[in-house]
């Protein structure tokens, strides 16, 4: 039997973030972040006790905060992100959203550590939204020790679906 020439390649798919210190974010990046600190003091997180906030940046510089809502029907509770996005779409439709920033608190009230970082989901609404307003969302996952700048939700989620 003739050998097929033919091999499979390897695609190798990079994502870039860059790590910050907070001092080194700009003004509007550090409201943000602040704001998002401020949305896990609103959370309603009584199962998981993991209180996460998320702080959307509007084009015309509206801010909105989210944070999780749990449910004792689990999958009847929303993220933070999502339900930031989603009070952002129902109450500016028209405004694009340009920047989320995204913190938690741990059963012990602490903010954690290291960045948090949004869960499957939460990422395809958020591609859904830089589809939507044709612009990628500048991401800011906040850590006491550092925080992540990603530029665009494909940074963190590659091969991503969009539209059928
Ligand atoms: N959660 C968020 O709000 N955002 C994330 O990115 C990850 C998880 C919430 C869902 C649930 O209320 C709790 O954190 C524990 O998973």
């Amino acid at each position: 039997m003739q050998q097929k020439s033919k091999i499979m390649e390897d695609l190798v798919l990079k994502s870039a973030v860059k790590v910050a210190q907070l001092d080194e974010l700009s003004e509007a990046e550090r409201h943000l972040v602040a704001l998002a600190i401020e949305g896990t003091n609103r959370s309603y997180a009584p199962y998981s006790h993991f209180h996460v906030g998320a702080a959307i940046q509007l084009k015309d510089g509206t801010t909105v905060i989210g944070c999780n809502q749990e449910n004792a029907a689990f999958p009847s509770g929303i993220c933070a992100e999502r339900s930031a996005i989603f009070a952002a779409g129902a109450q500016h439709p028209d405004q694009p959203v340009i920047m989320m920033a995204i913190a938690a608190r741990n059963e012990k009230g602490e903010l954690q550590d290291e960045p948090v970082s949004p869960c499957g989901p939460c990422r395809q609404v958020l591609i859904e939204t830089e589809t939507r307003f044709k612009q990628p969302v500048r991401i800011l996952l906040y850590g006491q020790r550092h925080v992540y700048v990603v530029d665009g939700i494909k940074q963190l989620m590659p091969l991503s679906f969009t539209e059928f």
